[in-house]
């Protein structure tokens, strides 16, 4: 069942019981829109707003696992976790909620510098132990990209809620090590695909201490263009064909593109 038709009420009752040790009555469920969990939403209960997350499949389960273990290394970049249950066959989170909306990546908005921050916190955040997935692994495995930096990797602007004056990062699933430029060269190529330019997303780039303008940003830039071509070829969705478009864009702004 896709995480959006799964409500409060279908979960089973072990699992909810367990929830309700943590956090008393349960008194409403704001489910959160397009997510990848089995289950994620906000709940209103005896003691406030708590923001859950599980997962009935043990692929989810091992990722939501990840995360748990990753976010106790990044207080003040990512909400805190209160609490972990495993029960009904289910692995749930309980994380403190965060009152916000999802970033705005477009040229000139206000919510870019706050991004930025947060990710030059996480650039001074040791290598916790547990995270060995190496981030070069979905890029032909370039020598490069290989690093012992805490790297988040999935910054779209819905894993980024912004909440006064703060840019708060949410969904550590994927979260891997590599060098620390990855991080930001990822981060310009997503400010391409909400408007930027080439110059405008590199200059944001720029901004941030861990930025590397050299060879190495020159074959993050190729690999970024071959896989997002690949992705397009086998699954010609539009947002694919685009992104692949926008990829051959900076290939061929840093004359790396041989078409
Ligand atoms: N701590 C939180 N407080 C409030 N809303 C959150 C919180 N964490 C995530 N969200 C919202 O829920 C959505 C899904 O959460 P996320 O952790 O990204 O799960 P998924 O892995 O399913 O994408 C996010 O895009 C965000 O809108
Ligand atoms: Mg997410």
């Amino acid at each position: 069942m896709p995480a959006a038709d799964i409500d409060w009420d279908d979960l089973p009752l072990g699992l909810v019981r367990a929830v309700r040790k943590h956090t008393g009555r349960v008194t409403g469920s704001r489910s959160a829109k397009g997510v990848r969990s089995d289950y994620a939403a906000t709940l209103e209960t005896a003691s406030g707003p708590v923001f859950v997350k599980g997962a009935g499949q043990p692929l989810f389960a091992a990722s939501l696992a990840h995360e748990a273990a990753t976010v106790a290394f990044v207080p003040g970049i990512a909400p805190r976790l209160l609490w972990r249950i495993d029960a009904a066959g289910w692995v749930m989170l309980g994380f403190e909620h965060v009152e916000g909306r999802h970033a705005d990546y477009r040229p000139g908005s206000p919510d870019l510098p706050l991004l930025a921050h947060a990710v030059t916190q996480l650039g001074q955040v040791p290598l916790p132990e547990h995270v060995s997935k190496r981030v070069e692994r979905h890029y032909n495995g370039l020598p490069a990209m290989s690093g012992n930096h805490l790297l988040h990797t999935d910054l779209h602007p819905a894993n980024v809620l912004v909440s006064g004056d703060r840019a708060v990062l949410v969904d550590w699933a994927w979260a891997c090590k590599g060098a620390a430029w990855v991080e930001p060269a990822m981060l310009a190529f997503r400010l391409m695909a909400a408007g930027h330019s080439v110059e405008g997303a590199e200059d944001w780039g720029r901004g941030l201490a861990t930025w590397q303008d050299g060879t190495a940003l020159d074959e993050f830039v190729i690999a970024n263009h071959r896989s997002w071509r690949r992705a397009a070829d086998l699954d010609p969705l539009d947002w694919k064909v685009r992104a692949a478009g926008m990829a051959h864009q900076w290939s061929v702004h840093r004359r790396l593109a041989k078409d």
